[in-house]
């Protein structure tokens, strides 16, 4: 009978040289254009209508990788990236993938493989300690902030104890039900509340104040204003460290709130969360003890490959009523603790908590930390010289890795052009993306345009952030 892998020669020896390869790659990545610069298509184009018929081999394979999927990659692994929220494929966490796909275990029971539940038990454990969150949680890792939100949320519609597992949302009476978050909240709190059946109009946003903080009085008044209305409070949701500047919804507040209308408190601190590592950096977590669910993103600000984003909550009883099923041909009599699959959507779960194990234990905390701090220090830096610039304003404080700013064109009686000076961002925008030499990605506050930096990747250095400077300088002598 035909076996799929025949030789494991071949196998060796290109493993090898892609071995080579990916160190060669990061080692060497700041000399590609960080963004790519192909058009809708251009792909796609480059490839056969139909997959091989008689196969390819592994070193025909690598050379059409570069020659015709790389020019289609824009380098998230560049220490120049910027945009959004900067990450890193570590060297440590590319060898945990490589491991994870040569095992290829599915994690869905613990006796699946008993190792994938206890490391990830273990790690969550380990790093609930590091970032100083309470004793108790309980940890999951998943792909994404934005899944672990909707998990979040789903537990938090099943705490309201109307039965919502069993008898559905329709065809019965139900209050209006209502989830509360800031303006500046993830999009994926919206997307949850969507799926799950709240509905657009079962999401309020709460205003924001100067800081891009949530409002509590406004927070406040809403959830009054809905209690009198007979509206059914569900969740709020408290971002620390938001998309757009890294800002952080006042949590103690916040909590008070939500207790007395009996909500749930969802924490989304998928960005800033790993910053915690550092003990200075703990305040993030002021008034934690009263979140019943919180996201931590270690793909975001961890240094571990995409993806890998990890769930804790006080309240683990209530994602397994949401989501425990076990069926017959599932049950287990080995007396685990915990399976995995009752706590989430999924049946099948990737070995993430090995790359996650591996980046922690081959750094290890101290030089984890020190690079976090290296990072912040280049943001203070970044903005403290922009800063002194008197053509350039800061939308929003530095916090964490996040700069926001925007050039100031000024109108003859000095008053600033507001228009102008939308233009005069973007155009420095253009050109830093542009160059390749830098990506960097943009947002708006309080009407007002401004060019986003994010730092996050392993690898920068000032270097790699001083090149902003000098757009930014070049484009004020133009
Ligand atoms: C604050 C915050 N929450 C959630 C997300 C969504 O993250 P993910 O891509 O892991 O779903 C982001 C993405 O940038 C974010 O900034």
């Amino acid at each position: 009978m035909p076996k799929l892998d025949e030789n494991a020669a071949e196998f060796r020896a290109a493993g090898h040289r892609m071995i080579d390869w990916v160190a060669d790659y990061l080692e060497g990545v700041a000399r590609y254009d960080v963004l790519s610069r192909l058009a809708p298509g251009e792909t796609a184009a480059r490839f056969a209508e139909r997959p091989s018929e008689l196969g390819k081999s592994y070193d025909a394979l690598l050379a059409e990788f570069e020659s015709s999927i790389l020019p289609g990659i824009t380098h998230w692994n560049h220490p120049a990236f910027f945009a959004y929220f900067s990450i890193t494929g570590s060297q440590a966490g590319i060898l945990g993938e490589l491991l994870s796909a040569a095992l290829n275990v599915n994690g869905m029971l613990w006796k699946t493989s008993p190792s994938v539940t206890e490391l990830e038990r273990l790690v969550l454990e380990w790093l609930r300690a590091e970032l100083g969150l309470p004793a108790g949680l309980f940890g999951i890792i998943n792909d994404t902030a934005s899944i672990n939100t909707f998990l979040g949320l789903a537990a938090a519609r099943e705490a309201l104890g109307l039965g919502i597992r069993a008898d559905g949302m329709s065809g019965r009476e139900l209050p209006q039900l209502r989830i509360y978050a800031s303006e500046h909240a993830h999009s994926s709190v919206d997307k949850a509340a969507y799926a799950l059946g709240f509905g657009a109009r079962g999401i309020t946003k709460i205003a924001s104040d100067p800081s891009a903080r949530m409002d509590v009085e406004a927070l406040g008044n809403a959830v009054a204003r809905d209690l009198a209305d007979g509206v059914r409070p569900c969740a709020v949701v408290a971002t620390l460290g938001t998309t757009s500047t890294a800002s952080v919804d006042p949590l103690p507040a916040i909590v008070k709130i939500a207790r007395d209308a009996g909500m749930w408190v969802h924490v989304d601190s998928a960005y800033a969360g790993p910053a915690t590592i550092a003990p200075e950096f703990r305040w993030l977590w002021n008034g934690i003890e009263g979140a019943d669910s919180i996201v931590v993103n270690p793909h975001k600000w961890l240094f571990t490959p995409i993806d890998c984003s990890v769930l804790y909550t006080s309240r683990p009883d209530m994602l397994r009523e949401t989501f425990s099923l076990v069926p017959e041909y599932l049950k287990t009599s080995d007396g685990a603790e915990v399976n995995y699959m009752d706590y989430g959507l999924q049946l099948g779960r990737r070995f993430r908590a090995l790359k996650l194990w591996m980046v922690l234990e081959h750094y290890g905390m101290e030089h984890l930390r020190e690079v976090i701090r290296g990072q912040i220090r280049m943001a203070a830096r970044l903005a403290d010289e922009l800063t002194r610039r008197g053509d350039v304003e800061l939308l929003a404080p530095q916090l964490f890795s996040v700069v926001v700013f925007r050039l100031l064109v000024r109108n003859a009686d000095g008053s600033i052009d507001e228009e102008g000076s939308e233009r005069a961002t973007l155009a420095v925008l253009e050109t830093i993306n542009e160059s390749g030499r830098a990506f960097v990605s943009h947002t708006r506050l309080r009407g007002r345009y401004g060019i986003r930096v994010a730092l996050g990747n392993g690898a920068t250095e000032w270097s790699h952030v001083e090149a902003i400077l000098d757009f930014v300088e070049e484009a004020s002598g133009a």
